[in-house]
């Protein structure tokens, strides 16, 4: 049983830490392997989901690429062992210095999301006598159904060129010598739970392809992003996404031309559900209409809840033979200056008191990476099953 498991493993540690069970995280690539292979498909794992060296170099063994959003993530990935040539780098904002560190590293692809970005990797790439492969990220126009400030394939959002200005940036490229398109990039959002936005991108893509086709541009890759999603709500219950219906889906809706290769970007399904943030209860404070669970992480250790109002399951590790007790209605917080800084709002908990271990699940995902040091806090730590 999970509580039980990290609760006797742990106890010794001084909190807060993140708990990374390295075993789900094998069992999962196992079948990200399984299920991508079956219809040749490459998978790039996008750093920026969780770029704790431990866990990347797990990932590295299981022979992912990698999907970087800056030079520094192009660095790690090398430095953990992936392949130059298994690398692509998206971002709407690579600045000059990123670029050099992507040419000078000989990656396989840019994404590029602007013309005025293409010209300037090409300058770029003419100063170092090299060609700069690239896909061009289009932006679908296609609707997520996720949170908002995790939908980026709609119009409105900054990723991505316009398809309306597509045939402009083909005759651009014509003369940029220094790079060679090789491919089109795709990526709508993340904790994706609904398959049908999946299939709308792939008919979006079917019609994209045939318009480039009636240019006779010849696509050899397809990249399709991440965004699958994870269970919040159940992570016992659902530790490994469907990666088998998911990768099936793509390949009954994506028509896939000969020769060509698809590709995928996936973060938050690889890793959310082998992360824990693990904390100890400071204070429990009685208020008007609730109980405060005041734990000593906040939202420095894990921003989701603060900036996207996300839940996470939370359990109380140290109550876990006492399934019996009484439930109470809690608040639970973190001790930043800040009332954003809270996980979950009138959750019931066993009776909880100072000293409790407390577990916040589903948090491999964009918890220790975007953890920072707001009021001068202690950089998060990391502990493994192993
Ligand atoms: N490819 C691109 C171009 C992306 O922008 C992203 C995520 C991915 C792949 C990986 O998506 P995934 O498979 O992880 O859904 N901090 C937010 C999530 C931001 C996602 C940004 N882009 C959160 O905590 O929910």
């Amino acid at each position: 049983m999970f509580s039980q498991n990290v609760f006797d493993k742990t106890n010794s540690f001084s909190t807060p830490f993140y708990y990374y069970d390295l075993d789900l995280l094998k069992q999962t690539l196992e079948i990200v392997k399984q299920e991508s292979e079956k219809y040749n498909f490459i998978v790039h794992y996008a750093i920026k989901a969780n770029a704790n060296t431990e866990i990347l170099k797990s990932i590295k063994s299981f022979d992912l690429g990698a999907d970087c959003v800056s030079g520094n993530e192009i660095k790690k990935a090398i430095h953990c062992g992936f392949s130059p040539k298994d690398i692509v780098f998206a971002g709407v904002g690579k600045s000059d210095k990123e670029i050099d560190t992507a040419l000078d590293a000989d990656i396989f692809c840019f994404n590029c999301e602007s013309l005025q970005e293409i010209e300037v990797i090409n300058e770029l790439a003419v100063s170092k006598n090299k060609i700069a492969k690239i896909a061009l990220r289009i932006n679908p126009n296609i609707y997520a159904n996720t949170h908002k400030y995790i939908t980026t394939g709609l119009e409105e959002n900054k990723f991505g060129i316009n398809f309306s200005m597509l045939e402009f940036v083909l005759d651009d490229m014509k003369v940029l010598n220094n790079t060679e398109l090789i491919g089109l990039h795709f990526h709508i959002g993340s904790q994706i739970t609904d398959m049908k936005s999946f299939k709308l991108l792939c008919f979006r893509i079917n019609e994209i392809q045939n318009w480039f086709e009636n240019r006779k541009v010849k696509i050899e890759n397809i990249n399709v992003g991440g965004g699958l999603g994870v269970d919040y709500d159940e992570p016992d219950l659902y530790r490994i996404p469907d990666f088998a219906s998911y990768f099936k889906l793509f390949n009954d809706f994506l028509e896939v031309r000969l020769d060509q290769k698809v590709h995928f970007e996936l973060g938050r399904s690889i890793t959310a559900q082998c992360g824990t943030l693990i904390s100890k209860v400071l204070y429990i404070k009685k208020a008007v209409n609730t109980n405060f669970i005041i734990l000593d992480a906040g939202m420095t250790e894990l921003m989701r809840p603060a900036l996207y109002q996300a839940y996470h399951k939370i359990e109380n590790l140290s109550k876990r033979k006492s399934i019996e007790a009484e439930q109470l209605k809690y608040d639970v917080v973190g001790p930043i200056c800040e009332s954003s800084d809270c996980f979950a709002k009138g959750i019931n908990l066993p009776e909880t008191f100072r000293g409790d271990i407390i577990a916040i699940r589903t948090a491999g995902a964009y918890g220790e990476v975007m953890a920072n040091d707001y009021n001068l806090r202690d950089r998060v730590k990391a502990v493994y099953s192993d």
